[in-house]
């Protein structure tokens, strides 16, 4: 598991995403005070998706978006590197695979959705890069993260939070304080909102829309593919 200073592995996710597997979903659910599914419905209500589209859910988990984007009439595919969530998933399109390495063609996407995950990717630019390789031009990106508050007494105060909530279910359902701790560990290293929206900019995106939660502790962000 990744510890402070040290960026996350394609491995080391792995292995972190085996263990908390069949406790995802609440640990979920339970981090955001309810409010992670309010955020999900948000994403795609807004992302205005047609019937028939084709979607990717990238680092999908188990599924959300997947079923999301189902219950509007659109064909979704979940993708995820680690095999314990994919299985927890239970979606009728799934296959295990590394968003640094997508195997799908060219184009073959009308959007892709990320909930938690950008983050967590070994390198941010390759990843966006492969995304924008896999959607069709003027394909949608949509995606809900945890950002860096711009506001820097916010930030070491929501960092510290996520620390002591991360210990605590940690602990509580694992016997392992550190297990959850990979949020603020994986938060240090990354972006604020606005800086995650410039860094789409630069990767071939248009139209950027951000949307803040939690004094930018937490975004969704739209874009368009160019
Ligand atoms: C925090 S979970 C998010 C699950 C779900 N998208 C959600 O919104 O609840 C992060 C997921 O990203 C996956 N993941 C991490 N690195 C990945 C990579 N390089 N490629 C594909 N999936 C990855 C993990 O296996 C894990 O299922």
């Amino acid at each position: 598991m990744p510890r402070a200073g040290e960026k996350a592995d394609s491995s080391r996710m792995r292995e972190l995403f085996t263990t908390v597997a069949p406790r995802y979903d609440f640990i979920t659910r339970a981090f955001s005070y309810g409010m992670d599914a309010t955020w999900k419905a948000q994403l795609v209500n807004e992302s205005h998706l047609k019937p028939g589209s084709r979607i990717l859910d990238l680092a999908c988990g188990t599924g959300d978006f997947s079923r999301l984007a189902e219950e509007r009439g659109c064909h979704a595919v979940g993708a995820d590197l680690t095999l314990r969530m994919l299985e927890q998933a239970r979606l009728p399109r799934r296959v295990c695979a590394d968003a640094m390495r997508l195997p799908f063609p060219d184009g073959c996407f009308d959007a892709v959705f990320i909930g938690y995950g950008v983050r967590n990717f070994p390198q941010m630019e390759p990843a966006l890069d492969e995304i924008r390789r896999v959607l069709r031009p003027q394909g949608a990106l949509a995606t809900l993260d945890f950002f860096l508050p711009a506001n820097a007494v916010w930030r070491r105060l929501f960092v510290a939070y996520l620390w002591v909530q991360g210990a605590f279910w940690g602990l509580m359902l694992h016997g392992r304080p550190r297990i959850y701790t990979y949020i603020p560990r994986s938060l240090a290293e990354f972006l604020s909102a606005a800086e995650f929206a410039g860094a789409l900019e630069a990767h071939g995106f248009g139209q950027v829309c951000t949307r803040r939660f939690a004094g930018g502790g937490i975004a969704l962000h739209w874009a368009v593919a160019s």
